[in-house]
């Protein structure tokens, strides 16, 4: 995800371009860049890191002075955060910033060089702009050049393209990535997202895909491949600035925790080849990893939850041993690490400095090191052995939601693709429950989702709990581990989560009359077990809210005070959807107790000091 904006009217581009940036940082912050039109040609300045960067060295260009600009922020997604990969990205006749991941990026890079391009960035957005350069070469015609480039181009994009012999004009198109279009007093304006704009206009249009628009300034035209001019409604926003920030959600939070469908199914599917897992890692997808005895799980918070699960799944399908360590005690516990073992590490951020200690202290003893990070060329990326890229897109609240779920699917194919090397599925076992990933992960979390309404009105009737408990067995203890992290981070309830099994050996003594229980049943083999442990709270007085599958709770009478039945999927993928109830409660509770959700206190979001 990236953030796009361009401005052609009477005023001075940069400040319009650096302010809509401000308000678009939020889909990606690892590098910033603007093109301007001045004088008879294009200048442009990027650079690597947060926007404040790009900000201060354009404080001392008062020379670009030019009223039709281009401006970007950029979330790595081919080629790590570097001034040569920063957008935009240019040739002696354009400049272009996109949105979007372009698939067939190497095959027209191939075609580009048999006509004499050469390359200067590892994005596949400088293969684009070069394809719309040969194009306008090839026409003069700016329109016909943007149609004839994205003819050829598979995946998704928005375009924002200015041309070094048309002054005052921006042209703009999208497919699959968003892109908005506007009309001010003063100037026209594209934008990633309604923020952008909302300091010049609240009026607006969303470009259609297979249509170009072209800004003057003056007014806004809509080109279709025919090359005829078409006209689209143009569209009211009533949001403040930081609502439309959010996309129309109140908080960040409920907004990522509605991405994960999404993102889930942007971190699946390219992972799936032939119907097999493979990660576009030489090593991983090799038998590189047959020769491992042992694996290591580092992690901190909420990753290291993550690691929690990954290990009862890597042991159930792979039959290969996990050990799962905090990283602020592995760092310091002086672990046992055999040559053959394998340590992963798993971070959001890739910039938490217990997991990146803990990175190091492995590779110092020659242990080889493989990181599933989400933000492309963080520290732990860096200087992990192998990386395996979760796609989540940037996750701004501080309560991780979306990247736990990415985490969990990178750690269920890696599962599956070890279980193949070690012989412990078949084939046709393994791209059997390929096939569910794909189809039942996102629908089932889409459906858990649409409860978000329904989990609210439970979560009205534990808002004002002082102490909580969550208890499952297995699989559902690894997710109420995680469960009652979410809600005491944000709703500040003390919570604890208990293996059923472990209540009569201490906990029980806790539960009084009233005393609110989220017991978990969502795992078959244990789940008689799990209902003894619900019927042990109940007939101590405890209010129980159940979560539990459908096929479980029409074979089984589970008590419960309140129920939440978890959208029917595989047993074994039951733990996506049901994450996402358990992050809907806590984040439902937050709200409700009006505390500010997506910064609670004394966090951040990135843990960068020990
Ligand atoms: O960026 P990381 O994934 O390495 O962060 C690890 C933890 O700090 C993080 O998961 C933390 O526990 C979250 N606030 C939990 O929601």
């Amino acid at each position: 995800m990236c953030g796009i904006i361009g401005y052609t009217g009477s005023q001075r581009s940069v400040p319009i371009l650096i302010d809509g940036l401000r308000t678009l940082e939020y889909r990606g912050y690892d590098s910033a860049g603007i093109a301007v039109r001045q004088g008879d040609g294009i200048s442009i300045v990027k650079a690597k890191g947060r926007l404040d960067r790009l900000a201060s060295l354009l404080d001392s260009r008062a020379d670009l002075t030019g009223g039709c600009g281009i401006g970007h922020t950029r979330w790595a997604t081919h080629g790590e955060p570097s001034d040569r990969n920063s957008h935009p990205h240019a040739t002696e006749r354009l400049a272009l910033v996109h949105n979007g991941i372009i698939e067939n990026y190497a095959e027209l890079e191939e075609m580009l060089r048999l006509q004499g391009y050469t390359f200067d960035s590892e994005t596949d957005t400088e293969r684009a702009a070069k394809l719309v350069d040969l194009y306008y070469r090839e026409t003069s015609d700016p329109v016909k050049a943007i149609f004839k480039a994205a003819a050829l181009i598979r995946g998704s994009y928005a375009f924002g393209v200015i041309y070094a012999d048309i002054p005052n004009k921006i042209y703009a198109m999208r497919r699959d990535s968003p892109l908005i279009v506007a009309q001010s007093k003063d100037g026209g304006l594209i934008a990633s997202d309604i923020p952008a704009i909302l300091r010049h206009t609240h009026s607006y249009y969303r470009l259609q895909e297979g249509v170009v628009a072209e800004l003057n300034g003056e007014c806004v035209k809509f080109y279709d491949s025919n090359l005829h001019s078409i006209d689209q409604p143009a569209e009211q926003v009533d949001w403040d600035v930081e609502q439309a920030q959010k996309g129309g959600y109140p908080h960040f939070m409920l907004k990522e925790i509605f991405e994960e469908p999404d993102s889930l199914r942007k971190t699946i599917a390219p992972r799936i080849v032939d119907g097999l897992p493979h990660f576009g890692v030489e090593q991983l997808d090799g038998d590189f990893f047959a020769r491992f005895e042992g694996i290591h799980i580092i992690a901190c918070g909420t990753a290291m939850h993550a690691g929690i699960i990954g290990k009862s799944i890597i042991e159930k399908l792979a039959r290969v041993p996990v050990n799962v360590e905090i990283a602020s005690e592995f760092r310091y516990r002086d672990p046992i690490l055999r040559k053959n073992d394998l340590v992963i590490l798993i971070s959001q951020s890739g910039e938490t400095a217990d997991t990146l200690a803990a990175l190091r202290h492995a590779k110092a003893q020659g242990i080889y090191t493989l990181a599933i990070v989400n933000v492309i060329g963080s520290s732990v990326a860096r200087e992990a052995d192998s990386v395996i890229y979760t796609w989540a897109g940037p996750e701004i609240a501080v309560a991780s939601t979306k990247a736990y779920s990415v985490q969990l699917s990178i750690l269920y194919l890696f599962a599956l693709r070890l279980a193949l090397l070690e012989g412990t599925m078949t084939e046709d076992e393994v791209r059997a429950v390929c096939a569910r990933m794909l189809e039942e992960i996102p629908a089932a979390v889409e459906k858990a989702i649409a409860m978000s309404d329904r989990v609210r009105d439970i979560a009205r009737a534990y808002m004002n709990a002082e102490h909580l408990f969550y208890i499952g067995r297995n699989v559902d203890y690894d997710l109420c581990v995680e469960g009652s992290l979410k809600l005491k981070e944000i709703s500040y309830i003390h919570s604890e989560a208990y293996a059923s099994g472990e209540l009569k050996h201490g906990t029980i003594s806790l539960i009084t009359d009233g005393v609110p229980v989220i017991a978990l049943t969502t795992i078959s083999h244990v789940c008689e077990k799990t209902i003894s442990g619900i019927r042990e709270v109940i007939s101590r007085g405890a209010r129980v809210l159940s979560i539990c599958s459908e096929s479980l709770a029409d074979k089984y009478q589970i008590p419960y005070s309140d129920q939440l039945i978890v959208p029917e999927v595989d047993e074994l993928l039951s733990p996506f959807p049901t994450v996402t109830l358990l992050q809907l409660f806590a984040y439902h509770v937050s709200a409700l107790k009006g505390y500010d959700v997506d910064k609670p206190r004394n966090l951040a979001k990135s843990v960068t000091v020990e």
